[in-house]
């Protein structure tokens, strides 16, 4: 294919502060309204934002910050949800239905039911998690 054939994704990236529950949901919002204006399916747009959100809840709940980048070409959505630790010890608990670290405070506020990594999982046409403690975790979900 020649190099002007090839598609250019809309590329937004957010940077996701910890804690920062004021702005949280922000990214996620964004990405779901640029999707309507560019006409993505119902059925599409909804797993894309749930997917999103929970990446975007974890960085703020769970990390120490990072960013939330979503690349777009036509009918494929890849997010990239990237952060600077502390990393996950263990995947495969982690991704386990009803596994949450969560302490008492975060679950008042309504989380922690240990579905957010399952759920991306869900939502995904391709999952894929990496994680290094004293690193930072990067989630990689392409979703169309
Ligand atoms: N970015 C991250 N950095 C460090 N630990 C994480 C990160 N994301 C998830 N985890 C760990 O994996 C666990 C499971 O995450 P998951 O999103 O499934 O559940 P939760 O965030 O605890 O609850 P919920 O998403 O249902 O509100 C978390 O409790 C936390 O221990
Ligand atoms: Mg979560």
């Amino acid at each position: 294919m020649k190099k002007e054939e090839r598609i250019k994704p809309i590329v937004m990236r957010f940077v996701v502060e910890q804690g920062n529950f004021q702005l949280a949901g922000e990214a996620s919002s964004r990405i779901k309204s640029r999707l309507l204006q560019l006409g993505f399916s119902g059925s599409l747009i909804r797993r894309i934002a749930i997917a999103t959100y929970e990446a975007e809840m974890n960085l703020v709940i769970h990390s120490y910050g990072g960013t939330i980048e979503a690349q777009i070409i036509p009918e494929i959505v890849t997010i990239l949800a990237s952060d600077t630790g502390p990393g996950i010890p263990d995947l495969e608990k982690a991704m386990q239905e009803g596994f949450s670290t969560a302490p008492e405070e975060i679950r008042e506020m309504g989380f922690g039911a240990g579905m957010g990594l399952p759920n991306m999982r869900n939502c995904s046409t391709e999952f894929e998690i990496v994680s290094e403690i004293g690193k930072g975790t990067n989630i990689t979900m392409v979703i169309s």
